[in-house]
């Protein structure tokens, strides 16, 4: 069986990560969306959240028959696709700067365990879509919901009135 993963810390999971998702479960019997807190990163949803909504997506969606939610919490991620059985991690690439981001850990990953990252090339539609960016223009009392799933749409709302 090929699994893929598609790690990240989808805060939020947005319109960007989704069509990753469907093409990557396309190359792939399963997928699996590994959801990782990052601590070099300033969150804004906690971790149950997070994949909460990315699981009412997947369902409203329909891809639940091919494309689950984990939690990658604290290891490495290469000692994650061991456990789960992947052969390949999945990352998208919206800009040069991404694909600098994505160097250094593609080849770390590699020299760690073999494992290799197959890049996708987000939509043009789609690349300004960041999940610091949607994070900082809902802050700010910007209309975000165009570039969310529902789900996370309405997940990220809650988080800013409680906040
Ligand atoms: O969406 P992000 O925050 O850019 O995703 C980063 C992620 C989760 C892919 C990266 O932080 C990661 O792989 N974390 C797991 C821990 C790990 O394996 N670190 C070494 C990477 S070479």
């Amino acid at each position: 069986m090929r699994t893929l993963v598609l790690p990240g810390s989808f805060d939020p999971f947005t319109r960007g990560h989704l069509d990753l998702a469907r093409r990557a479960a396309a190359l792939a019997d399963q997928l699996i969306i590994a959801v990782s807190h990052n601590p070099n990163k300033q969150g804004l949803l906690d971790l149950e959240t997070r994949c909460t909504a990315i699981d009412r997506t997947l369902e409203q969606e329909g891809l639940t028959d091919r494309v689950r939610t984990e939690v990658l919490s604290g290891g490495l991620l290469v000692d994650f696709c061991r456990e789960h059985g992947a052969q390949a991690v999945v990352r998208g690439i919206r800009t040069q700067v991404d694909l600098s981001y994505e160097e250094p850990m593609t080849r770390m990953n590699h020299h760690l365990a073999g494992i290799d990252t197959v890049f996708l090339l987000t939509h043009s539609t789609l690349s300004h879509i960041s999940s610091s960016l949607v994070r900082e223009v809902a802050k700010l009392g910007g209309d975000v919901s165009d570039m969310l799933p529902a789900a996370s749409a309405s997940a990220l709302r809650e988080a800013l009135t409680t906040r």
